[in-house]
């Protein structure tokens, strides 16, 4: 790679890392070249390059300043629709088969890139379980789980604000199944279950499996679901279940203030509903401490709190739970009838894992490096993608929902991104109507050059549509 453009990707990182700050002042060309031992030449290409980035702006006579990044508009808020089955078409089954292929710029993956999983804090945990446990992670650990995880789960719960004891807790196979038997838990094919929309793919799949009807309540790409909206079906039909991330959504970021988890607490309790809440991306709250989980609320056991740690560590583990409390039982019934337990090695490299103390200082590396890849990602789409483009800019996370200028069809720009080796998720797939101009990104990948040059790529394959 150019050396120039080296230069650029340690600066950019650094701008995105919060080392200069909007409106500070960055090294002058003439130190620059003197730190990096480059021509002056070479500097001014760097600062160059992160001024078309628009990350940088020149002063006159006076040098290059960090910029804001820009402020893009939030996408339309969806509306509502009443209780049906789901029919998912086999499309949406191939759309997340193509975007897993390797060789793709994965901006389509909702999953944190090797970069950014502990590797060499998990090796080490993973000696120590080799070392000192080994028999005892090839035996048979049946659900709910090791206690000795279930305790560290219930002792990092209390970060999200929620007072759970071991006992409370049932490790699953990743948070999709924590979700799958908890709605199974609450309710009997045929009921009726409001979700968010957009929503996760995960819970359409779990909804059509358990042949429930699904009202769709209108969901605002900021502040997360409409709450008015929720009432109004809750008076219309029996709902049994409500499934959300009051934390931060997939697909869109959004997230709840403390007033709506309240309003929607207060709404369960009066409508007679239970509470599903997917916190999976609750970590990665970018602030310096995450915001409560709506769990943290809960007096009744009215939330079924689910969670994994597929984002925050490592997608392979497979390790997730439910915070079931009385439904414990229930829930523990349901997990032997459907997967036995969870396996054993992965429960205690888990447990290991988080009693080395090592998971808060990772979790403030990667909310820094999503926050910051977020940032690049949305002043590139400002520039680069058709006017009128709106976006989100999520407060947890690494995902962003781009709403095109209505009329374009994001399907067929997924299409056309994969035949450039580039991969997203058109909106239509998260959703049994609707959002066929909007797509989800996400920006858990390292940002580096070339990773911004795919994303102008696709903003102009989406100017061409
Ligand atoms: C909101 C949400 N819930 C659940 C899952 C599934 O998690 P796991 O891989 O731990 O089963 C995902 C993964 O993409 C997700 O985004």
């Amino acid at each position: 790679m150019a050396l120039y453009r080296t230069i650029a990707d340690k600066l950019a990182r650094q701008i995105q890392q919060g080392a200069f700050q909007p409106g500070q002042r960055l090294p002058s060309v003439r130190v620059l070249a003197q730190r990096m031992a480059v021509s002056v030449s070479t500097a001014v290409a760097a600062y160059q390059l992160l001024e078309r980035r628009q990350l940088v702006a020149a002063r006159q006579k006076s040098g290059f300043y960090v910029i804001p990044p820009a402020a893009l508009p939030a996408p339309a808020r969806a509306p509502g629709l009443r209780p049906a089955r789901l029919q998912l078409s086999g499309r949406v089954a191939a759309v997340f088969a193509n975007v897993r292929e390797p060789s793709l710029t994965p901006f389509g993956l909702a999953l944190p890139a090797p970069d950014y999983w502990p590797a060499a804090a998990l090796r080490r945990a993973a000696g120590a379980v080799r070392r000192d446990a080994f028999s005892r992670s090839l035996a048979f650990t049946a659900a709910p789980g090791d206690f000795g995880l279930r305790r560290q789960i219930a002792m990092r719960m209390l970060q999200a604000g929620c007072l759970q004891s071991p006992e409370d807790v049932v490790v699953t196979n990743g948070c999709q199944e924590a979700v799958t038997l908890s709605l199974r838990l609450l309710t009997s094919p045929g009921d009726v279950v409001a979700v968010e929309s957009p929503c996760y793919y995960g819970f359409l799949l779990a909804l059509q499996s358990l042949n429930l009807r699904v009202v769709n309540i209108a969901t605002d790409p900021l502040t997360g679901l409409d709450l008015g909206q929720l009432q109004r079906a809750a008076e219309r039909w029996p709902i049994r279940a409500c499934i959300c991330s009051p934390g931060c959504s997939n697909p869109t970021g959004a997230g709840m203030d403390e007033n709506a988890r309240a309003r929607l607490l207060a709404l369960a309790r009066r409508c007679d509903f239970h509470i599903v809440e997917d916190d999976i991306l609750g970590e990665l709250a970018h602030g310096e401490t995450r915001p409560p989980a709506l769990k943290a609320r809960d007096s009744d056991d009215r939330v079924l709190y689910c969670s994994s740690f597929s984002k925050s560590v490592a997608p392979g583990i497979r390790i997730g739970w439910v915070a079931a409390g009385r439904h414990r039982q229930r829930l523990i019934e349901l997990m032997t009838a459907n997967s036995s337990a969870a396996a054993g090695f992965s429960q205690l490299l888990m447990r290991e894992y988080l009693q080395s103390g090592h998971f808060d200082k990772h979790l403030a590396r990667i909310r820094r490096e999503y926050r910051g890849n977020l940032q690049m990602a949305l002043a590139t789409i400002g520039r680069c993608f058709p006017p009128g483009t709106r976006a989100t800019s999520p407060r947890g996370g690494f995902l962003t929902w781009v709403e095109l200028p209505r009329g374009l069809d994001a399907h067929t720009l997924y299409e056309r991104a994969l035949a450039e080796k580039i991969s997203i998720v058109p909106g239509g797939v998260f959703a049994r109507k609707g959002f066929q101009n909007c797509f989800r990104l996400s920006c858990a990948l390292p940002w580096s050059s070339a990773v911004n040059a795919a994303l102008e790529r696709l903003g102009r394959l989406a100017s061409r549509l």
